[in-house]
């Protein structure tokens, strides 16, 4: 192809050909808006990226006020319906054991009215059935407490209503380590952990907040291997004035489509009773706590790598 050639196909989308011809007395001035057409363009994206990100954080802002309020409601009522609840375990317990003495005696009154009552009473309440399904609907019950404490539990770490918060210097190698032996239980039948660490210093953090933002990251790469085995590697390094850590997974990778709401609060493509879509925006706001980023690359069908990126230095009093 000759030198004075138009030159048609451009290199990426969002960068235009740069017609060249010798004989042209304007070439180079079109070739320089060209270029500012390009860097405009860029400059264009930059600002919708940031606009996007813009809307996603007052988004989750007004969403964590409003789980902020609900948290605080239902908080109470759970929490005295669940310490009343080992209570009333207990005592059905004590009365099923009377019940039991009650029974053994029972032959004593052969023959006399009481018997005759008992005996009735028994079939109309159907005694054998409701000592059978008592201990199952205690424990269907204590079940659905306990999600609904899990639940107010993570509403309320969402909007960082507990505010039980140390910044300190954390070596962050000590919580991925604690945090890969919590979730092991999770995981160990899914995948093999790989962990590739670098040297890290350590971080100014809130050290039990990060260690949520791994767990979460953790437990939905676990989640996403449906082969019998996978693999999660866990990787850390520097970048300049950054730390990251990375954790990768080879499970099912995520749709483009969906991409773009994993960080929506409640978004979950997972069973009711599996997740509650809120592990991503919690440690969105985490990491963004810390002056922080999270990038997610994924292929549906090879895998999710995502990368959490924090300042060594907390530079700024926290943003609230
Ligand atoms: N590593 C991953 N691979 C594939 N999909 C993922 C991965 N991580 C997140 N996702 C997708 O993003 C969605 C949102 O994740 P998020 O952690 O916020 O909620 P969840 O895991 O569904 O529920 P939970 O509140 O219990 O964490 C998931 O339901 C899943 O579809
Ligand atoms: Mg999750």
């Amino acid at each position: 192809m000759s030198d004075d050639t138009l030159t048609a196909a451009p290199a990426t989308p969002t960068t235009t050909a740069t017609p060249r011809c010798a004989s042209c007395p304007h070439a180079d001035r079109l070739a320089e808006l060209t270029r500012s057409n390009d860097d405009l363009t860029q400059l264009n994206e930059t600002l919708q990226r940031t606009q996007e990100q813009l809307v996603q954080s007052e988004k989750l802002a007004s969403i964590g006020q409003l789980a902020a309020g609900v948290a605080h409601e239902i908080n109470n009522p759970v929490g005295y319906v669940f310490s009343n609840f080992s209570s009333l375990e207990r005592y059905l317990g004590d009365l099923f054991r009377m019940l039991a003495l009650y029974e053994s005696a029972e032959a004593q009154l052969a023959g006399s009215p009481h018997a005759a009552r008992i005996a009735a009473l028994r079939a109309e309440i159907e005694l054998d059935y409701l000592k059978e399904d008592v201990p199952t609907l205690m424990a269907e019950s204590r079940e659905g407490i306990a999600r609904v404490r899990k639940i107010v539990q993570d509403l309320k770490d969402f909007s960082h209503v507990d505010a039980r918060k140390e910044w300190e210097w954390a070596d962050l190698h000590k919580g991925l380590d604690s945090t890969l032996n919590i979730v092991n239980n999770e995981i160990k039948y899914k995948a093999e952990i790989v962990r590739e660490y670098g040297t890290l210093p350590e971080v100014q953090c809130l050290a039990s907040e990060l260690n949520q933002v791994f767990m979460n990251l953790l437990v939905n790469a676990a989640h996403a291997i449906h082969k019998p085995r996978g693999t999660i590697h866990v990787r850390t390094g520097t970048a300049g004035e950054n730390v990251w850590v990375e954790i990768e997974d080879d499970g099912s990778g995520i749709s483009p489509d969906n991409l773009s709401r994993i960080f929506d609060p409640f978004f979950t493509t997972k069973p009711v009773g599996k997740g509650t879509g809120l592990g991503l925006s919690l440690s969105y706001g985490i990491v963004k706590k810390h002056h922080g980023r999270i990038d997610v690359d994924s292929e549906p069908g090879r895998g999710t790598r995502f990368r959490v990126t924090l300042p060594v230095h907390r530079d700024l009093p926290e943003q609230t």
